[in-house]
């Protein structure tokens, strides 16, 4: 595999995670554990490969909305004590962690841990670590689309004067995260379940029957075959 077909940034839906535990016979939270370790798995390869940005759904408003509070408490309790265990490894590499999705409604501990998690890497430059957290695209594009007509107005030009696509990019949760090369999606569905709708515009898709706690090194290797096999034209002909 050469560097120039790898991948810059790939996102995740992250998927399954249920499913794997109820195979095993445990309550799913047990899923959520593992699908957090395996998180780290992969971002330790991603790393390896020399790709420089990952983007995981950790959490969808529609997830936030209408699981069952319990399950919800407990996945934010794991964000918790996963962004403080990778303390030391998101300094020692030089990782940079951001956010995306409406951070408002969570738990303080959630938003403290989230602010101490960001500000210890605000500087960082040579990887980016960005999770998805009550995160929802169309609700992304409209916030999106409210704050550029509100922009233009203030600045007395009409809304409609927006003329290029890519205006709207700087009003997006994160301006500084670049469209996603790949999208793997684990646990045996097709479909972006409102994720980064936008930014997915040109992006490879790659969907994988194997559940999220089981996707490791060898499976991360498979999709980026996939994606290196692919030609991009972005629209042009080659
Ligand atoms: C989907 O599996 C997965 C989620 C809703 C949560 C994803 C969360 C993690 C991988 C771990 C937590 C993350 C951090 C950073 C601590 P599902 O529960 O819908 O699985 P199912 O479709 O098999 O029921």
């Amino acid at each position: 595999m050469t560097r120039a077909i790898l991948p810059r940034h790939i996102a995740f839906i992250m998927d399954g995670n249920g499913r794997w535990a109820a195979k095993r016979g445990l309550p799913r939270v047990k899923g959520h554990e593992r699908g957090a370790d395996a998180i780290s798995t992969i971002m330790e390869e991603l790393r390896r490969l020399g790709i420089l940005e990952a983007t995981f759904y950790a959490l969808s408003s529609e997830n936030y909305e209408r699981r069952p509070a319990r399950e919800i408490r407990r996945l934010l309790d794991l964000l918790v004590r996963y962004l403080d265990s990778q303390a030391e490894t998101l300094k020692r590499e030089r990782i940079k962690f951001a956010v995306i999705g409406r951070l408002d409604p969570l738990p303080a501990e959630a938003i403290a841990a989230i602010r101490r998690a960001s500000a210890l890497t605000a500087a960082h430059e040579r990887f980016t670590f960005r999770l998805a957290i009550n995160y929802g695209s169309r609700r992304e594009i409209m916030d999106a689309a409210c704050a550029l007509a509100r922009a233009r107005a203030s600045g007395g030009q009409a809304p409609e004067r927006a003329s290029e696509p890519d205006d709207l990019r700087a009003f997006l949760y994160d301006p500084s995260m670049t469209d996603p090369d790949l999208l793997i999606r684990t646990g045996g569905q097709s479909r972006l379940s409102n994720f980064l709708l936008w930014q997915c515009s040109y992006t490879e898709l790659y969907f994988t029957d194997t559940l999220w706690p089981s996707f490791g090194k060898a499976q991360l290797a498979r999709a980026i075959e996939f994606y290196a096999r692919t030609t991009r034209k972005f629209g042009a002909v080659r």
